[in-house]
């Protein structure tokens, strides 16, 4: 029987756009579902924005919108990113959604009746001046071990000592810098220490092939811990206010966004159902009778820091919800995407933006085939090394790949218009299709994409290797060896049209062309094409370009440094002012001459309002080795702390500097510098005669207040 596949990705925060990372893990899945949907399985491929929390709530309430109009705002820029990069969801949804809401109170009643609820009052930290209780992360105050100031009210971030919020010496709110008291509230708990929980558990994540051997030691270790380890309970509701979903006969009370966030997955999927696309895709069924249906089965791909979710709370929660639910059947775990080496932050990604990486021009597929050679099924994490993504792209696909079928093609057309013929038939060489096309079956199933690549790449080679040793140049020249060429030729177009097969789960839009344009297929090619020997071609059009280094350099470089050396009145009436960054590091941007301000095109409200400017406090000033004109700062934006470099060594000490407020652009794209990743710029005044001076808020005001 045909498996039906239920395919999700991490449902991404509805704060912000995706980074690199979301774009990893919805290729190496994409990748997957292509090569699962290419072997006839019937896929559905969902995804959905995670929308609610605290967050959420506060960052919309400092842009001075709803939660909603913020979580609409960020989905509709997602399309772009998906289209952009060929990630074939069949449906994109929100966790905020009357379907989400019904699936997560229903799921709810049935843990409830299940005895899995209960309630308990538990003492938190509350702000009394913003009148909320505080998660850990909006609370700062010094480490009890180390006594570094401006610590987190989970962890210390200088010596890695884990702690409750309550140990911090001087804990202060991050929204208001109030001393924060501890006050009592009635929480709802899910019972995941019940015995019935542990037994299924400990059943669950040891099913051979579920996960993979590292996630269920991990998860193992979590289930057997002791004492102070031993699983505890989940804390699954938050006080009022807060943006989320009503926990039923519990006025004021919401569920914690991480119970209804992998619900989202189920109401996308019920969404989707019923908006007819399931039908379309050859499911007839109900959404209920789908996911009861035994050749069901539901996978979910996640990043390596949310395992404990989707492998205790998750599982337990839908064992013992009850049918139509149904636990997952795989959990796919995949590591950190890190640039040259270095890490990236969950919030604000790396020095790679994926829509500048579009803007520029570069070609989507040169990046799925970069992450899929460096992916395997292990928990590891991936590293982007510009020069070798420029090396792999340029010798294997252009190289090795697209170089055979623009050999081949030319003197087929030439000499044999378009007619392909094979001397001594095709059936020793539909063996060995099936044979390679068996093996890369193998890897791509197993999610070594890594491995995958390198064999159509070694077969690869031989195609080419066979083809030079025919000499076809040489047998253009001879009316007499002309079988000989047409044969040399036809084999090479049979190796192309089996790689192309094999690639397209990777290079969907390429491999579209090739079936369509030079094969004259009138479809997408399916896994069984590598088995058919074509019997003509289309005269070959160009299928792909060589990566330009210099484009790796511009997906990297400062966006304002180069754009100002070109048009420095453009870009200082861009900035409004002189503004300080990482990006001003070059002598042509330390000395902007700005225009008048009458020379400055005018931009509307609209316009204005995408700067997401706010007040930021420095809470460290450093010189930079190496640097002649930068400062590294060190931010604190009330919710979160951000690096920046900043041209402004010349006009400031950096210890006058500690503690003062000043304003920063908190939404420019994290930039790559020669020193490290700068996460925004700060703004500072200057002209021929002075500056950089720069800008502060006056007083009252607070860090991560927007300015508008
Ligand atoms: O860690 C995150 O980014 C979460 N928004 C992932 C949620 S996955 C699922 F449970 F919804
Ligand atoms: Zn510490």
């Amino acid at each position: 029987m045909a498996d039906k596949l239920f395919v999700t990705t991490a449902l991404p925060y509805a704060n912000g756009p995706f980074h690199i990372g979301h774009i990893m893990e919805y290729i190496q899945a994409d990748i997957w579902v292509r090569f699962q949907r290419m072997q006839g399985h019937q896929v559905h491929f969902v995804g959905a924005d995670d929308a609610h929390g605290a967050p959420i709530m506060l960052k919309a309430e400092a842009e001075g919108i709803s939660p909603q109009d913020l979580v609409g705002r960020i989905a509709a820029g997602r399309p772009r990113y998906l289209q952009g990069f060929h990630i074939s969801f069949d449906h994109w949804h929100s966790t905020d959604s009357p379907e989400n809401v019904a699936l997560s109170q229903d799921v709810y009643r049935r843990l409830k009746a299940a005895g899995l609820i209960y309630s308990k009052a538990i003492e938190q930290f509350y702000d009394p001046v913003k009148g909320m209780f505080l998660p850990d992360r909006y609370i700062k105050g010094e480490c009890p071990n180390c006594h570094s100031k401006d610590q987190y009210g989970d962890a210390c971030e200088v010596c890695s000592t884990v702690y409750a919020p309550t140990d911090l010496i001087e804990p202060y709110s991050v929204l208001t810098r109030a001393k924060p008291v501890l006050k009592s509230s009635e929480h709802l708990f899910f019972r995941l220490s019940d015995p019935k929980c542990v037994d299924f558990l400990n059943d669950w994540t040891t099913t051979p092939g579920r996960l993979q051997p590292q996630v269920a030691n991990k998860a193992r270790e979590w289930l057997s811990g002791k004492g102070e380890q031993a699983l505890g309970d989940w804390d699954i509701s938050r006080d009022a206010p807060y943006f989320g979903i009503p926990i039923p006969d519990a006025p004021g009370k919401y569920f914690y966004v991480w119970l209804d966030a992998p619900i989202g997955y189920l109401a996308s999927l019920q969404s989707y159902f019923a908006s007819g696309k399931a039908r379309a895709n050859g499911e007839p069924r109900s959404f209920e009778q789908f996911l009861t249906a035994p050749e069901t089965k539901q996978i979910h791909f996640i990043g390596k820091d949310i395992i404990y979710f989707h492998t205790l709370f998750w599982p337990a929660m839908l064992k013992f919800a009850g049918p139509p639910y149904k636990v997952p059947d795989n959990v796919y775990v995949h590591g950190f995407i890190t640039v040259s080496g270095e890490k990236m932050s969950k919030s604000r990604g790396t020095g790679i933006s994926p829509l500048r990486y579009l803007d520029i021009g570069m070609n989507p597929e040169w990046l799925r085939y970069y992450i899929a050679a460096k992916l395997n099924a292990n928990v590891e994490d991936l590293d982007f090394n510009p020069d070798d993504f420029v090396a792999r792209i340029n010798s294997d696909l252009v190289g090795k790949y697209v170089n055979i079928a623009s050999r081949a093609a030319n003197f087929i057309t030439r000499h044999f218009e378009g007619a392909l013929a094979y001397g001594g038939g095709t059936e020793a060489l539909r063996q060995e299709a099936a044979d390679i096309a068996q093996q890369v079956r193998d890897s791509y199933q197993g999610r070594e994409f890594g491995r995958a690549m390198r064999e159509i790449m070694a077969r690869a080679d031989r195609i080419n290797q066979e083809f030079d040793a025919r000499q076809p140049w040489v047998l253009a020249k001879d009316p007499a060896r002309r079988a000989d060429l047409q044969d040399a030729c036809s084999r090479a177009l049979y190796g192309f049209k089996l790689l192309s097969v094999l690639l397209a789960p990777v290079l969907p839009e390429v491999a579209a062309r090739v079936a369509r344009e030079l094969f004259g297929l009138g479809r997408p090619f399916q896994w069984s094409d590598a088995l058919e020997p074509p019997q003509r071609i289309a005269a070959y059009q160009h299928l792909m370009t060589r990566v330009d280094p210099k484009q790796l350099d511009a997906l990297f470089e400062s966006e304002a440094a180069p754009a100002a050396s070109k048009t420095a009145g453009a870009e200082a009436a861009r900035a409004g002012a002189a503004a300080s960054s990482a990006s001003r590091e070059s002598p042509a941007t330390m000395s902007p001459t700005p225009p008048p301000a009458s020379s400055a095109a005018s931009i509307s409200i609209d316009e204005f309002k995408r700067l997401d400017l706010r007040v930021a406090r420095i809470v460290t000033a450093e010189h930079v080795t190496g640097a002649d004109k930068l400062l590294k700062l060190t931010l604190d934006l009330g919710a979160e702390t951000r690096t920046v470099f900043a041209g402004i060594k010349s006009a400031y000490d950096p210890a006058t500097l500690t503690g003062r407020l000043t304003i920063m652009v908190a939404n420019l794209a994290p930039r790559k510098m020669k020193f490290g990743v700068s996460e925004g710029m700060v703004l500072a005044a200057s002209n021929e005669s002075g500056g950089p001076y720069l800008l502060s808020p006056d007083s009252g005001a607070t860090p991560g207040m927007r300015v508008s």
